[in-house]
């Protein structure tokens, strides 16, 4: 029996993950890094300033997800803060991308988070308190160059304000963070080391406050739901995004790949 509060990050082993879960061990919760990859995870953990567990899952495995969760509810009684970060992308653009891709993300990125969600309940239902954080991302509201991905962070901000509507009853709060452009492995679908950093460069010219987003800043705002001052705080989605939220188009080297392709076949046709 864990006596600290308890908060479950998916994907604990990535760029925000990892942020993410030192942050919340420094406010002081015991941190259940879960992910599908652990190498790597123990050398995370041991950089947390507090108590930790690493669990292996894969979150689009119902029956690995319902074990981990059974064994929390029975080790540890109790769930404060699930943070539903695991995500990946693939980066195409719509005549590459196949039904698998697609499927696979909304399985990782939609169905993931519902199954946590679904898992934890009863623990919920025990203590009667609970903080629900899924990290979307600003694209769901902007849009972006990559069907798939929009499509089910959408469809996380409707999962997260589904889940608000239907467990505040218990005193459980579902709220979505929605950053912008962070460096981290998954920039690698935005094209090689000197694309990306393009990328970033002018996605950071484009955002009004003309900042890069860190995961530092990302971390902060989860901190901050997963706080006692955001207790009447739900079914919102808090953007840390320097404003590219603002419907900011920042296409990526694909995109622009295509569309001088397209101009220069209709120059060649007219
Ligand atoms: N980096 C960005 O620019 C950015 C922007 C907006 C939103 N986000 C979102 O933030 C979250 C974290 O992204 P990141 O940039 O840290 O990516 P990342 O690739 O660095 O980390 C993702 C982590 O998720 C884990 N993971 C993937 N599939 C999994 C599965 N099936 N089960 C369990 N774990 C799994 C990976 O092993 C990895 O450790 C994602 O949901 C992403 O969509 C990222």
């Amino acid at each position: 029996m864990t006596e600290k509060a308890i908060a479950l990050v998916t994907g604990a082993g990535g760029g925000l993950g990892s942020v993410v879960s030192r942050r919340l061990s420094e406010a002081g919760f015991h941190i259940l890094l879960v992910d599908v990859e652990t190498e790597g995870l123990e050398r995370i953990a041991q950089t947390l300033p507090g108590s930790w567990e690493i669990h292996q899952c894969d979150v689009t495995d119902e029956g690995s997800v319902s074990q981990m969760m059974g064994r929390i509810g029975n080790d540890n009684g109790h769930l404060d803060v699930l943070v539903n970060n695991a995500g990946i992308e693939s980066g195409a653009l719509l005549a590459d991308l196949s039904a698998g891709d697609w499927r696979r993300i909304f399985e990782v990125n939609v169905t993931g988070p519902f199954l946590l969600a679904r898992a934890a309940l009863p623990i919920w239902r025990r203590t009667r308190t609970g903080t629900i954080v899924n990290i979307s991302s600003r694209t769901w509201l902007s849009g972006g160059s990559d069907a798939a991905y929009v499509s089910s962070k959408a469809a996380l901000v409707g999962l997260t304000r589904a889940l608000a509507s239907e467990l505040g009853y218990l005193g459980v709060t579902s709220n979505a963070v929605a950053p912008g452009f962070v460096k981290s492995q998954l920039s690698h679908v935005k094209g090689d080391p000197a694309q990306v950093e393009d990328f970033a460069q002018r996605f950071m010219e484009a955002s009004p406050l003309n900042r890069p987003v860190t995961p530092e800043d990302v971390a902060e705002t989860v901190a901050f739901l997963a706080s006692p001052g955001a207790r009447a705080i739900t079914g919102e989605v808090v953007h840390v995004a320097a404003g590219s939220q603002m419907a900011v188009r920042v296409k990526t080297a694909a995109q622009r790949r295509v569309e001088q392709h397209a101009a220069i076949e209709s120059e060649a046709r007219s």
